[in-house]
């Protein structure tokens, strides 16, 4: 599957080749852009050195007041941070621009408008300089962040990919080649975690303030479903989490201490993510035949769910790897990690661009190192 529609945005300019041949004896350094949705993500990445420097400003502030993103203020704070965190990463980075070889950014799956601010910069930055911009794919943005820590995990692995959209069990044979082996048929996980967040009167983004109070809940008072776990298959389904806590809270309503329901309906409800994700993260691990767990996106912050799966590798006599908790949500890091890659596999654009709200993963091609 992998490779036709990557091929036709990735195939390098013959014109782009002089500033990034000889490349590889120097080493490669891409400055990240990620602007997908409300973090605004500056990284450089050296190919030799490795990360240099990288900043997030998160809009979250922002958009707390309405419970949620919305698009046109996510795009419009995007134009007002941008340059100033490529300079100040620069400036961390001791880096100028005859030392930076190209530019990635977040191509899609995302916001349109806000996907478009980072693109249009990235490209004019790009062009401006005489240097190739590279699109990036924002889930193997997340999928490949892992590969930023030490020690990284080699290919052939399982990843888990839970992040705020996407719910995604992947094998990832090689760098590229990604074979969805399960997915969610409803709510992501993360979109669980903020709908019954918000159901708890937490503020947005949820999952991290729900997994606060879920650490001051006791886990024997209810017992939420294992949604899915029963039947054969990789497949997921969150939505009915979400209304069971619903339900619970308005059985529950004229209990004296609110305060202890909600914290116990907390920890119920991360149990059954924790536990589900976990179940079929074994499931993955066994049909597959192989030992690495590589865990990504925003709900891979969360430290019961990686407590969970590293004991669960262990056991399967394998291993599971996580990006550090500011790499698991959105960032410039894997942006500028995963365009560096596809610039030394010899990939850019050329031409027009465009940005994509939808984009499956499953059709880049594999990153074919030179
Ligand atoms: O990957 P991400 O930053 O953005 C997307 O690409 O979606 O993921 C954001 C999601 C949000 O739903 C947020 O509530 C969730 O990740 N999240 C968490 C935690 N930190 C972020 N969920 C549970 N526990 C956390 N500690
Ligand atoms: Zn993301």
């Amino acid at each position: 599957i992998c490779g036709f529609f990557a091929r036709k945005i990735y195939r390098p300019a013959v014109a782009s080749r002089r500033r990034t041949g000889n490349q590889g004896a120097r080493g490669m350094r891409v400055i990240g852009i990620e602007t997908s949705c409300d973090e605004s993500g500056v990284a450089i990445y050296d190919a030799r050195a490795g990360l240099l420097a990288q900043r997030i400003y998160s809009q979250c502030s922002m958009h707390a007041e309405y419970a949620g993103v919305v698009p046109e203020l996510a795009s419009r704070d995007h134009v007002r941070r941008l340059l100033p965190l490529i300079t100040e990463v620069m400036r961390d980075a001791g880096t100028g621009w005859e030392q930076v070889n190209g530019i990635a950014y977040t191509a899609g799956p995302g916001l349109v408008g806000a996907l478009l601010v980072g693109a249009s910069l990235g490209r004019s930055l790009a062009w401006s300089r005489g240097l190739p911009a590279i699109p990036v794919h924002h889930l193997e943005g997340h999928l490949l962040a892992p590969l930023l820590e030490r020690p990284a995990p080699a290919c052939p692995f399982v990843a888990l990919l839970v992040s705020g959209g996407h719910t995604l069990l992947v094998r990832v044979e090689q760098t590229g080649c990604y074979e969805i082996i399960g997915e969610t048929l409803d709510d992501a996980v993360g979109e669980a975690f903020d709908k019954t967040a918000t159901l708890l009167g937490l503020p947005y983004p949820g999952g991290p303030a729900l997994e606060q109070l879920a650490r001051a809940g006791d886990p024997s008072r209810f017992s939420f479903p294992r949604p899915m776990v029963d039947r054969p298959g990789l497949a997921f389904s969150f939505s009915g989490l979400k209304t069971f806590a619903a339900n619970t809270l308005v059985e529950h309503r004229h209990d004296a201490d609110q305060g202890r329901l909600r914290a116990d309906v907390a920890r119920a409800f991360q149990d059954a993510v924790v536990d589900t994700l976990a179940i079929k993260c074994r499931r993955a691990l066994r049909d597959t035949g192989l030992g690495s767990l590589v865990v990504a996106g925003g709900v891979g912050a969360n430290r019961a769910l990686r407590l969970r799966l590293t004991e669960l590798a262990r056991g399967e006599g394998g291993e599971a790897f996580f990006p550090r908790a500011e790499f698991c949500t959105d960032n410039g890091a894997m942006i500028a990690f995963v365009g560096c890659l596809r610039l030394q596999a010899g990939e850019w654009a050329r031409g027009g661009f465009d940005v994509r709200a939808r984009w499956p993963l499953d059709t880049l091609s594999a990153i074919a190192p030179r």
